[in-house]
């Protein structure tokens, strides 16, 4: 206990040995029954922690990220204040170059805490890198943001913050009509996209070479070496996998369950041969089209700019616009290869920015199809205390 409170009060980063002392409370929390959602074993019990930055921080963990990767780290500087930083060690180098996705995904945690923190009725204050700006040598070092919490002087909690824990990605095929205009309005409206243009296309005949091009791009993915290997480096095989690792892709989220998991399963390894190989890859494909053919909306965000504030911000948005989603019964499955900035995409990426009329200085941040499904697979999510700087 001793120690926690040094660590917590003089600015070090969350260690392991730092939160035994709160897990085995929680464990004991668990045992009687006390715990909020003990039964939930992919993601962490925020109402475990006492301090509210780590019950904050831990809400923020449910957000969206590229790949489930969770590049985040954190340096608590006091009960209410902490410094969050990009994992280095946790990059996307083949798909995702620039790291644009990956301080998009910063963004949604930034979001996912405030509105979450106030389910513990903190307000939160964000100011982007404390520190000074940073180069793409610095990431890591320097903390992209600075959070800090204040008591709420209202006990109401945001609107969307219920919704945090019932939000997730669907790749499901999608079920019913095409969104409707009134629909449309209800999502932009509630949305409320503050720093990036919010566009969405829900006309059958308008989506279709949008479809294509998606198709085309995931093909382009998967039969590059560079980008489907780093896919399978991020990719967990088993349940053993799943539950130690807690975080990127399984074929339980990309839809395959029953005998097709089995099946799929007996078929690809996780070996470089495997997983690259053409009747593998197909498969794959085949059933990423089937739920592209299915999207009942298409939804875009452009900025003006594409710096790292850019995308910072972006996320921010996206994260308000996935919960609103939730609201409205809907999921979103983000379909961003043909965005991605590594060479063999170059020939897809320029062709759909001039589809959708891209200015010189603009970026498409991020694509998902929008639509209603069954519930999918919840995604892990690694525990606070693996979230250690350095
Ligand atoms: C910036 C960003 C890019 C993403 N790109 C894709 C993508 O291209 N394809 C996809 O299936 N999921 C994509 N995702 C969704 C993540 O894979 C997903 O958020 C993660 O696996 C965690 O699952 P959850 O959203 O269900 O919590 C993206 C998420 C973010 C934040």
């Amino acid at each position: 206990m001793e120690r926690r409170k040094f660590i917590t009060t003089t600015g070090g980063f969350v260690s392991a040995t730092m939160l035994t002392t709160i897990l085995e409370a929680s464990s004991i929390m668990t045992l009687i029954g006390c715990s909020s959602n003990s039964k939930n074993k992919e993601r962490e019990d925020y109402t475990q922690f006492d301090k509210p930055i780590l019950k904050a921080l831990a809400i923020g963990l449910n957000a969206a990220s590229a790949h489930n990767t969770q590049a985040w780290k954190f340096k608590i500087i006091s009960d209410t204040e902490a410094e969050i930083y990009i994992d280095e060690k946790r990059l996307l180098p083949q798909t995702d170059p620039p790291t644009r996705q990956i301080h998009i995904s910063g963004g949604c945690f930034l979001e996912t805490l405030a509105i979450g923190s106030t389910l513990i009725q903190y307000q939160t204050t964000i100011s982007l890198f404390p520190k000074g700006d940073y180069t793409q040598s610095e990431i890591g070092e320097k903390p992209f943001a600075c959070i800090k919490l204040t008591p709420q002087k209202e006990s109401n909690s945001h609107p969307l913050a219920e919704h945090i824990f019932k939000r997730h990605t669907s790749r499901l095929v999608y079920e019913g009509n095409i969104i409707s205009d009134e629909t449309k309005d209800t999502l932009i409206k509630e949305s409320a996209s503050e720093y990036s243009r919010l566009i969405i296309q829900n006309k059958q005949e308008e989506i279709k070479p949008y479809l294509d091009l998606f198709k085309e791009a995931m093909k382009i993915e998967s039969f590059n070496l560079p980008t489907n290997e780093e896919t399978r480096r991020m990719f967990r095989f088993n349940s053993e996998e799943i539950e130690t690792k807690r975080d990127g892709l399984t074929f339980e989220g990309q839809g395959t369950t029953g005998m097709a998991k089995v099946f799929t399963k007996m078929a690809v390894k996780n070996n470089e041969e495997s997983w690259n190989k053409k009747s593998n890859v197909d498969a794959g494909l085949e059933k990423f089209n089937k739920g592209v053919d299915s999207s009942k909306g298409l939804v875009y965000w452009i900025t003006e700019t594409n710096t790292i504030k850019d995308w910072i911000n972006v996320g921010r948005d996206i994260t308000r616009f996935l919960l609103v989603l939730t609201k409205n019964d809907m999921y979103a499955h983000p379909l961003n290869q043909g965005i991605q900035e590594y060479k063999a995409m170059d020939e897809t990426r320029i062709k759909l920015d001039s589809l959708m009329k891209i200015e010189p200085n603009q970026k498409i941040q991020m694509i998902v199809r929008i639509g209603k499904s069954e519930k999918p697979f919840v995604s892990y999510r690694r525990h606070l205390n693996d979230l250690t700087k350095g």
